[in-house]
């Protein structure tokens, strides 16, 4: 079964980025030229996907409106003959369609995929946090990787994984690899945000999934933990306890999983994107030797 559909959840409240996010969504924060979301979306159409599901939620409609178009601003830049910049903000020939829905409650991330039932159908599906980068200026071919590998195993699941340095793990669901050498494994088991001494691996969860529907019912069974969210890890551990195929795909040493619910990890990931653009970069970095000199 080919995998061509994404569910991307963009309807958190982004409460540790506030108060950048009161009004707006973390989604839509710019990371050097574009927002986050559409290196999301560039990289699912990147990877061959052809639908494009946003879980979006109140207070997240400029989402939608960055990616629809825009006569006034269509015809000023035609009229003042700024064509670059028109085929930098029409977005009207992308090789994807995109749909959106709400989720009512932010109930947590299992909630959210769940809102994208119906969408998917019968039908194997990515999801895609809508906070997360893979690889610089989104170039990570790690999802078509995880695509092969879902059709190649007939897998319930392939998640990508991270490794992080031993004190991070307590930040992130954490794999439990049957074998961990190489960068492909057969996953035994998933653990939220592990205390060190109890991570099974430093592999973490980065923001990429392919699932098959069965994804659905193990969704549903899942308790709410104690602040009222659905955890997707939690379905995905059932998935592997009922010993379904569930596999992790390594990202590679040179590419990195861009996380921006966070103001470290939001700082570091603007300033490597304005750093390699490739109009502005040197004579950024130029400035930031010299900011940096003088501290
Ligand atoms: P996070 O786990 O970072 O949650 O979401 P959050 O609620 O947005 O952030 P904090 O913890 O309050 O700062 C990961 C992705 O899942 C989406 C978010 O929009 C983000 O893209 N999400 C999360 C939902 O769509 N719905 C939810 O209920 C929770």
């Amino acid at each position: 079964m080919m995998v061509r559909s994404a569910i991307v959840p963009v309807a958190g409240l982004g409460t540790r980025l506030l108060p950048a996010t009161k009004s707006q969504p973390k989604e839509m924060l710019p990371v050097a030229r574009k927002p986050i979301v559409q290196y999301v979306a560039e990289e699912l159409m990147a990877s061959g996907i052809r639908d494009i599901l946003f879980v979006t939620g109140r207070g997240k409609t400029s989402i939608e409106n960055h990616f629809d178009a825009d006569p006034e601003l269509t015809a000023q830049l035609e009229a003042t003959k700024k064509t670059d910049l028109l085929g930098q903000v029409d977005f009207s020939d992308m090789p994807a369609n995109f749909f959106y829905t709400r989720q009512r409650v932010q109930r947590g991330l299992g909630d959210a995929i769940l809102c994208g039932e119906n969408f998917a159908g019968e039908q194997p599906f990515v999801v895609a946090l809508g906070d997360s980068i893979l690889g610089l200026h989104a170039k990570s071919r790690c999802l078509q990787k995880m695509i092969e590998l879902f059709e190649d195993k007939r897998a319930s699941c392939v998640v990508a994984v991270e490794e992080v340095p031993e004190n991070e793990v307590s930040q992130y669901g954490i794999i439990h690899p049957v074998d961990a050498d190489g960068d492909v494994f057969r996953v035994q088991n998933l653990i939220e945000k592990p205390p060190v001494s109890e991570a099974p691996s430093r592999l973490a969860i980065a923001g990429r999934y392919v699932f098959a529907p069965i994804i659905f019912d193990m969704i549903r069974q899942v308790k709410p933990d104690k602040r009222g969210e659905i955890q997707l890890t939690n379905a995905m551990k059932m998935l592997c306890e009922e010993g379904r195929r569930v596999f992790a795909v390594k990202l590679p040493a040179d590419e990195k999983r861009y996380d921006i619910g966070n103001f470290p990890s939001y700082y570091e990931t603007f300033v490597e994107f304005a750093l390699a653009d490739p109009d502005h970069g040197p004579a950024f970095r130029e400035r930031l030797r010299e900011l940096l000199g003088s501290k």
